[in-house]
């Protein structure tokens, strides 16, 4: 017997990859309902080699279903999650709403797989944003070992992090730039973004932080450890799919550039490419479709006492979202609901 399965923003970016994914990794699905907004009712979505029809996720009735996947963004699942919590269904939430709820688990299943046990307070789980899902995994093997005492983390983000919106306003402004009179105004970024890169992501804060960096901070602590100092810069660029950052760990302990380059290699989640020759490292077009987290430019830093420097690359559609949804799922159906 297999899992009642809803994925609720199916017609998204976040939702379609949910829909692969499920597939791919052939999740114990007996049944399975893709859910958006009145709008896209009737919109056809792919799951495997099926064809499913969207429902409307406002009149959609929870009961009896084991597991919803919502992407639908902070403001609709302030408004479904919940009813779909009360029904019994447990949530596994993408938008930012519950991850800094102390009674809500944030849970990246490589990292912190024991916090699943905190779902039953509310039935819902929580997905870290994109850029802290991937540099959680590879910090963590390495501060099991030597413990990171600080993280200076740049990002360079691609459009998809922005919903469909991004990606098309990358595509036409590009379009728009080799057709006179075609040209294409900002709107879902605050700059250009084609030919152009843009150190803005989410609103600023009082700090002069934007949320996005706070995020970064905030969910790195609750997930690995709340002494760990982070500060960040979160920077979009005219990439279509794949966050990449140049991450700098301080650590309490001498930890040898070889010696991280064998921890990453066995680590969970990670894969390491790392040669100092020309290409011998990931770039965001060759990460997309992956299930991994990629690791290269292990280095050194020889400016701190025990620094480390690393590039980090990942689909931010599937580690950073939806991947990482599908191994929560895993994970509850492993150690709770016990189906399939
Ligand atoms: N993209 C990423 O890298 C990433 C990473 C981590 C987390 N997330 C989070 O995942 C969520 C979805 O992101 P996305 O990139 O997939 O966005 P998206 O491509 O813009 O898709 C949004 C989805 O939500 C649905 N939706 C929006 N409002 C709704 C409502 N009131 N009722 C029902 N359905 C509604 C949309 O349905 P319609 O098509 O019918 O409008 C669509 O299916 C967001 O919370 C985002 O912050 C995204």
């Amino acid at each position: 017997m297999g899992y009642k399965v809803v994925v609720a923003g199916a017609t998204g970016n976040v939702g379609r990859e949910m829909l692969n994914i499920l597939a791919e990794r052939e999740f114990p699905v007996d049944e399975i309902a893709a859910l958006a907004s009145r709008k896209s009712l009737g919109t056809e979505v792919s799951f495997g080699d099926k064809t499913l029809t969207t429902k409307d996720l406002d009149t959609f009735d929870f009961s009896g279903w084991d597991i919803a996947l919502f992407a639908v963004g902070s403001d609709a699942t302030k408004t479904y999650a919940p009813k779909a919590a009360a029904a019994g269904c447990v949530v596994i939430d993408n938008s930012s709403l519950y991850r800094y709820d102390p009674d809500i688990p944030l849970i990246v299943p490589e990292v912190n797989p024991d916090a699943i046990e905190m779902y039953k307070n509310k039935n819902i789980i929580a997905n870290p944003n994109c850029s802290t899902a991937q540099m959680v995994v590879a910090l963590k093997p390495l501060h099991d070992r030597a413990k990171i005492k600080r993280v200076v983390v740049s990002t360079y983000q691609s459009v998809s992090g922005a919903g469909k919106e991004g990606i098309d306003e990358l595509w036409d402004q590009t379009k728009g730039m080799y057709v006179p009179g075609q040209e294409v105004a900002p709107s879902k970024f605050t700059k250009q973004i084609a030919f152009n890169v843009i150190p803005h992501i989410d609103v600023f804060m009082d700090s002069g932080d934007t949320k996005e960096e706070w995020k970064m901070i905030a969910e790195t602590k609750k997930i690995v450890d709340p002494a760990i100092k982070v500060t960040a810069t979160c920077v979009r660029v005219p990439v279509f799919v794949g966050h990449s950052e140049s991450i700098n760990i301080e650590f309490e302990e001498f930890l040898d550039e070889d010696e991280a380059r064998e921890i990453l290699r066995t680590a969970p989640g990670i894969l390491v490419v790392d040669k100092r020759e020309n290409g011998g490292y990931v770039t965001p077009v060759e990460c997309v479709g992956d299930f991994a987290t990629f690791i290269s430019r292990i280095r050194q830093d020889v400016t701190v006492e025990n620094g480390l420097n690393l590039w980090c690359v990942s689909d931010n559609l599937r580690k950073g979202a939806a991947l990482n949804a599908v191994q929560i799922a895993e994970l509850l159906g492993r150690r709770v609901l016990k189906k399939g």
